[in-house]
């Protein structure tokens, strides 16, 4: 990364990761064919697809975003021959815990390093309680070792923590359950499980921060259209807002009221964000975000933002480093089980481009300064964090020397493409693979 640069342009990043998910795991259940278009071609949204083809599903693609499943009902999933491999991706193994929890075949679901140290006591809980046999680790990771179980029941829970991981999880599991399954938020998270079943045709109860659901019912394949990921899309909304020139036009991302964090938080601290042509897409809204460059100045990040922008403080700390004043976040002790310890990561990177970034148990502080490089202090570890090492890409258009970024190959994870994008428009940047 060598420093300085504006971004300029307009692109469509890649198709949301979260619904990414979600379509290939309500299409395989449902009855019929669903043809999906605009998904994520990105290493943990492939996991996801793989992982039902060795459950016997026919699915076509992904060729240019476009994948064609045909659905084989709540019953016709099939007994994998061997144990099934998420790679880094989180939302593949909660989501699927909670799918393959009412199955009537057993299944163990395995994940590399970093997978293997994330906390799964927070979905094999809540599967308990319904009935669901799921083995871990003693210390509560995976590999998830599912027996099948006669029959799952309904439960009644309150998440303990503010995860949609956990609420999809249990919903999923809730399909397969005798009578109702209920689940409520502490906050809001992202509903895209709740808006997709309603699309498949399954009917869903909301309530506030409360939704239910009744087992035993059907889905029915149809068509979807995945928006951009505004989570991808956070990376350019930063780059655009801290290097002065920036104009960008960020198309067809998703703007579902649980995820806009990002951009609540960026306009709290003065950036110049429009959405244009807000619209609605495969049951999701969705517009065009044009960003401006602007001088940012530091907030106290209200903590209803936090479940908004949970994915997106990474991007957020480097807009933070380079904001006038002081950035607070309080409350968001879940990054330091996200990927990577987010806070720990990110504060020991901002520390070495000598940033004024003091890490607490469920948050950070962190003073605006100006970027330094890494040639005195070495290459910023992005911990094999996708985010991280994105994040850490944007700062280059501040800094005053080169920025060298290592363990990056996962970027591959939820942004394929990301270096090229960037580059074109108009980012200092250089991929090297070892
Ligand atoms: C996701 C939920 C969030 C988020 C993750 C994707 C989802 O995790 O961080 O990247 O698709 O449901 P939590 O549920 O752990 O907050």
């Amino acid at each position: 990364m060598t420093p300085g640069g504006a971004l300029t342009g307009r692109w469509r990043v890649p198709g949301d990761k979260s619904i990414s998910h979600r379509a290939i795991m309500l299409a395989a259940i449902a009855e019929g064919e669903t043809r999906i278009s605009g998904f994520l071609e990105g290493a943990d949204a492939l996991a996801t697809l793989a992982v039902f083809r060795q459950l016997g599903v026919n699915i076509d693609g992904p060729d240019g975003g476009l994948v064609r499943v045909r659905g084989v009902g709540m019953r016709g999933l099939q007994a994998p021959a061997e144990a099934l491999d998420l790679g880094n991706s989180g939302t593949s193994m909660r989501l699927l815990a909670g799918l393959f929890a009412g199955q009537t075949f057993p299944v163990t679901l395995t994940g590399d390093v970093s997978l293997s140290r994330r906390p799964m006591r927070r979905v094999t809980e809540p599967l308990a309680l319904m009935g669901a046999q799921i083995a871990t680790t003693a210390d509560g990771t995976a590999p998830l070792v599912i027996t099948p179980t006669a029959q799952l029941k309904g439960v009644d829970y309150a998440l303990p923590v503010a995860s949609a991981q956990v609420k999809s999880s249990v919903l999923l599991a809730g399909l397969y359950a005798n009578g109702e399954t209920c689940v409520t938020e502490p906050a809001r998270t992202r509903d895209h499980t709740e808006r997709m079943l309603t699309t498949f045709g399954y009917s869903i109860r909301r309530q506030g921060l409360r939704v239910c659901l009744t087992g035993g019912g059907r889905l029915s394949g149809c068509r979807l259209t995945i928006p951009a990921d505004i989570s991808s899309a956070a990376f350019f909304m930063v780059g655009a807002s801290i290097a002065p020139g920036s104009d960008v036009l960020l198309e067809e991302v998703g703007i579902n009221p649980t995820r806009v964090g990002i951009v609540n938080i960026l306009r709290a601290m003065g950036a110049d964000i429009e959405l244009i042509d807000r619209r609605t897409v495969g049951g999701e809204p969705v517009a065009d975000i044009r960003v401006c460059y602007a001088p940012l100045k530091g907030i106290q990040i209200p903590v209803d933002q936090v479940p908004l922008a949970i994915d997106e403080f990474p991007a957020i700390f480097i807009a933070a480093a380079c904001a006038e004043g002081e950035t607070i976040l309080t409350g968001a002790a879940e990054l330091r089980v996200k990927e990577s310890d987010r806070i720990a990561v990110m504060a020991n990177g901002l520390a070495q481009l000598g940033i004024d970034a003091e890490p607490r148990p469920d948050g950070i502080r962190i003073i605006g300064g100006q970027l330094g490089s890494t040639a005195a202090t070495g290459a910023i570890d992005a911990h094999g964090d996708h985010r991280v090492a994105m994040a850490f890409a944007m700062a280059g258009l501040r800094a005053s020397g080169i920025i060298e970024i290592h363990d990056c190959a996962n970027v591959e994870t939820s942004f394929p493409g990301f270096a090229t994008l960037a580059a074109n428009s108009g980012l200092n940047i250089v991929e090297q693979r070892v």
